[in-house]
Order: C-alpha cells, then structure tokens, then sequence
C-alpha cells in the first residue's frame, strides 16, 4: 500500500486498477443537499436501504465500513481469535496479508491454477480444523480472474465441512457493471462474509463508502470492533454515497463504455506481444503478465526509470515474475501508456539479449 501510494505515480500510469475518477461536479450536488452532521447509530439508514435494495440482502447483515480496506479489517476481526489461521489464495491482493498478520494470524496458501481459476483440490488439501477463514477476491486481484457461482458453491461445501467462512473482496466484481449485481453472500449467508465499496468500478475511492455482508451475529461484532476505530462515519460523505447509489446506473453505463474501448486496446497490444504470456479475464480493468524472458522486477524498474511508465511489480501479489497492468484511466492516456510499455519491452528485450549473448561469448 505504501508503494501504491508514493511509488506508483508516474507520467504514464498503468499501475492503478480503478476506473478514472468521477468528479464532484458529475454528481450534480446542490450544497443543500449534504449537511455535517446527521443522526448517530449503526449505520446511515438511507444509505443502509440503498445496499439492502442493491444487493437483496437484509438490512442486519450489513455493515457500513472506510471503504473495502476496512470492511476486510472487520470481517477478519470479528471471526478470528490471534493465532488461529486462515487460508489465503495465491497469487494474493498484499493488504489482506498485512491485515490477517496485524491480527495475528497464521497464514497458510492454496493456488490459483494458471488460469487463475481456484484450485479446489488445493484448497481441499489445505484446509484444516484449524482454518477459520479462505480468503478470496472476485474478480481476482491481481489477474481479474472471475470465480464463477458454481465454484464458490464448492468452496462454501469445503468451509462447510470445517466450519469456516469464507471472505470473497468483491469490490472488482462491480466491474462486470449489473443493474442488480450478484454477490456469493446468496449461496450461503452463514458462510460468506462479502466487502465491497464504490471505490474501483465507479470512480468513487474519495467516498470511502464500504460495506460488508456477514450473518448477523457477526455483523454486529464487527459494528462494535468499528466503534473501536472510526466509532461514527463522515456524514457529508454519507450523503453522498446515497446520491451515488441514486445514479450508479447512468455512471456505471459511463463506466463500462470507457472499460470496453480500453480493454480493446489492452487485448490489441497483448496479441501483438510475443514475450508476455498473459490469462485474459472476461471483466475488469487488471491483466497479470508473465514476461517469458527477464527478470520482471527489473523491467518494471526499467519501465520506470527509463520510459517514465508505472505498473505494479508481481512481488506484491506474490508473484514475482509477473506484473499488473490497469486500463480504468482516459482512453488517451491509456493509449499512450500502453506504446511506452511496448517500447519498454522492446528496449528491455534488447537488455536481456545483451546480457545473455555477453554471459555466453
Ligand atoms: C482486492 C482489493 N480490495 C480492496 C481494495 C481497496 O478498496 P477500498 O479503496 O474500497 O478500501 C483494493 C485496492 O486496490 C483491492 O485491490
């Protein structure tokens, strides 16, 4: 996180996974509309209606959190005792690694195959008495794999079996831009603990509006942690997100058209690469190359340095031969981006071949 926040800005920015961000002015707010202060409690009830209208869930299952970040925090928090452990899929999105070991819990893996698709018989493997949580995201961060409803069923049976629940991040699964958005939480509410926020599909981050779906024992646990740390929320914010919520239709259509133009370009430049080998996700802004010659730290450190171009290295996702690459940005921007990296594969190229001709000379 702290690299993402001071490190990945650059003149060409590819390391970003959110969709551009909407400006105030978008929203249409009349300053009489928001207030600063407004009535305290466990949650904003307009706000709390729109999610339960959104989602179909029942307004005790969800929790408003600071964005996704938090929700993971809570939903962590409040079914986990420090020591127990939990079941992380590989490659992994960092924070929740940080979250679960700032909790101090043990961290165990199961992969994501090459596709990326979940590895069941891994995670059957992997799975113990001892595992009170799988984590997982939906889309998949870092590949923008999506898990479909089938193989989550399969995970709720494993957790079942041990009685854990199961955290499915979903805030990517936005991007898939429905009118009334699926959430695994409806194959088992007992099970899934769901976060979620307006942050990456819709251009909202500055909103900071999260929530979590959980059972209601362990939503209210986690409305009690959240007393501990943020107590009440920002109200102006509050109302805001409740305008947002009124307009996520239109902003989602702005949304979808921009991520499709983009996802062109980004689907043009990977098959004209022959020295990336790269999984194409159905949705999302995010792909996971694998570079087939090289080192890929040192070429995001080339990319940086030399064509002033960001993406985000794979050791953040444990996984370090590959990198992250987002499109959610301008499509103008993006286009340049995407000829700065085609020049810094080639110039990379050029490197790994001199430097390998060098070691066989
Ligand atoms: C999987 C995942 N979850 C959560 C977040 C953060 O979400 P928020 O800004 O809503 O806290 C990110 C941001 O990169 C993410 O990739």
């Amino acid at each position: 996180m702290e690299w993402a926040k001071l490190r990945s800005t650059a003149r060409y920015n590819l390391a970003t996974s959110g969709m551009v961000a909407l400006p105030l002015t978008e929203l249409g707010v009349e300053i009489g509309q928001l207030e600063i202060n407004g009535p305290s409690g466990y949650g904003y009830e307009a706000l709390l209606r729109k999610i339960v209208d959104r989602y179909s869930v029942p307004q005790e299952s969800i929790v408003s959190t600071i964005g996704t970040s938090m929700g993971n925090y809570l939903a962590l928090a409040a079914t986990t005792e420090p020591g127990d452990e939990i079941l992380v899929e590989r490659p992994n999105y960092e924070p929740l690694l940080s979250t679960a070991r700032y909790l101090g819990l043990t961290i165990e893996n199961f992969q994501r195959r090459n596709n990326f698709a979940i590895d069941l018989a891994d995670l059957e493997r992997q799975i113990t008495p001892r595992t009170r949580v799988i984590v997982i995201t939906n889309l998949h961060n870092p590949s923008g794999a999506f898990c479909s409803d089938s193989t989550l069923r399969e995970v709720a049976a494993l957790a079942r079996k041990g009685g854990a629940y199961v955290l499915v991040d979903e805030v990517y699964r936005e991007m898939l831009f429905e009118s009334r958005p699926q959430s695994a939480f409806h194959i088992d509410p007992e099970r899934f603990l769901i976060t979620n926020s307006l942050t990456k599909a819709y251009g909202l981050s500055g909103l900071r509006c999260g929530w979590v779906l959980a059972p209601p024992d362990v939503a209210r646990r986690m409305w009690r942690i959240n007393d501990l740390h943020g107590a009440t929320f920002v109200h102006p914010g509050e109302l805001l997100s409740v305008i947002a919520f009124e307009q996520l239709g239109q902003i989602s259509a702005r949304m979808k058209a921009l991520l499709d133009t983009n996802r062109k370009l980004l689907r043009e430049f990977l098959t004209a690469r022959d020295d990336l080998d790269c999984y194409w996700p159905e949705y999302g802004t995010i792909v996971f190359p694998r570079l087939r010659r090289g080192s890929a730290e040192q070429f995001c450190e080339l990319l940086r340095m030399r064509f002033e171009t960001s993406v985000v290295p794979g050791r953040f996702f444990d996984c370090p031969d590959r990198f992250r690459i987002g499109v959610g940005a301008p499509t103008e921007t993006i286009r340049e981006s995407l000829h700065q990296l085609g020049k810094g594969l080639d110039a990379f190229a050029d490197v790994t071949m001199a430097s390998s001709s060098r070691r066989s000379s």
